[in-house]
Parts: C-alpha cells; structure tokens; sequence
C-alpha cells in the first residue's frame, strides 16, 4: 500500500471534528501519485460525501472541462480538499475545522511533492496566500520553497456567475506556461561548448 494508501485510511478514521459524525465518507483526495499539479477546493459537498471522491457533482465537471481545456485529464492531476468531510448543508468550513484538518492536507503535500498548487476559492487560497483578496490575485503564480502557488476562483463560483467563469477560463490557460517556464529557470540548457580554433596549417 503506497504511503498516501495509508494516509487516506488514517483520514478515515479521523474524529477530530463534530462534523466527523455526520460524514458517509471522508473525502481525502484523488490523481496520480506523481502529480506536477495539486489542485487544492474547499470541501466535500453532497455528491463527494456519497462517493468519497473530490468534485464529482456539478462543480467538479466544470473543473474536468477547465483541465481538457488545458490538454489535461483528471488522473494527470491531483485533487485535494481543504477540509475532509462534508459541512452539513454544504455550510463555509469553520476556522477550527481547517486548523484539525490541515496537518492531512501537509502531509498530502509532503508525500505528492507538486511542482504546482492551484488554490480553488477563497478558503484554499487563504492557506498559501494569507491577507489576500482572490479578486486581486486570482491567475497570479508566486513561487515559495521552489513551489507555484496559483490562486483561481472557485469553479463552483462560474456555475452562478458568468463573469467568473470567464476569469476561470483565463486563468487555467496560465498554468502549461508558468509550470514550463519553472521547469526552463530550474533545468537551464548547458553552455555551448567552446569552438576550437580552426587549425590553419598555413599559419605561420
Ligand atoms: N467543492 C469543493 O471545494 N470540493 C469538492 O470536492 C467539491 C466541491
């Protein structure tokens, strides 16, 4: 069983909050365990609590759109939540839920390695960039300890709001570039060889 196998069993049995009482199932996370990409949302909603797995209901579908949109397919990414199980009536996570939940979502971090971390909403993006405001920053990257922190609105957020979905379309566009660059700064090409001088057997 690979390291994140194990985590998602210790999520499982996690009773931290009171919300823990009223999950069906925790909601740890999802994609390939060498992702470049971690894409970080809120919390479980109704469909995610059902099946366990992140942004499987409306929202969710708009995300895999944003990702095709980007020549990307789920399993090519990873998706995580901020918090684990589902706030009953779909409620804003509280402060104290986040702060139980963090300690999953770094050790998450610390196991998947990203080279990226899209924040989705406010919530997540609050973790990486504190004292900002998403309508300022969203499709801004700002790089910490050799990590992209990519701020984008919430996909849940276009559903009611064409405006936003626009500024999601736009921003997700950002992301091959900005990870390509990163990968160009840290891997630059070697230096030219130096020319020989051409041998002229004639010189005297
Ligand atoms: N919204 C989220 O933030 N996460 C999900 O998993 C689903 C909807």
């Amino acid at each position: 069983m690979s390291e994140l196998k194990q985590l998602y069993a210790e999520i499982a049995r996690c009773q931290k909050c009171e919300i823990a009482k009223l999950r069906t199932r925790t909601v740890p996370g999802e994609g390939a365990e060498n992702a470049e990409i971690l894409f970080i949302g809120e919390a479980p909603g109704f469909h995610e609590d059902q099946q366990g797995r992140p942004f499987v209901g409306a929202a969710g579908q708009f995300l895999d759109r944003l990702l095709t949109s980007i020549n990307l397919k789920r399993d090519q990414v990873y998706i995580a939540n901020v918090i684990k199980c589902r706030p009953p009536g779909n409620r804003d996570p509280l402060p104290e839920e986040i702060s139980n939940c963090r300690h999953w979502l770094d050790r998450q971090i610390a196991l998947l390695s990203p080279k990226m971390i899209v924040t989705l909403g406010r919530y997540s993006m609050a973790m990486f960039f504190p004292g900002k405001t998403i309508s300022k920053i969203h499709g801004t990257a700002q790089t910490e300890n050799g990590v992209i922190h990519f701020a984008m609105y919430h996909p849940a957020a276009a559903l009611h709001q064409q405006a936003l979905r626009k500024e999601l379309e736009a921003d997700i566009k950002k992301i091959p570039a900005i990870l390509a660059q990163s990968k160009a700064a840290a891997n630059p090409p070697p230096p030219p060889e130096p020319q020989l001088k051409q041998l002229n057997l004639f010189e005297v």
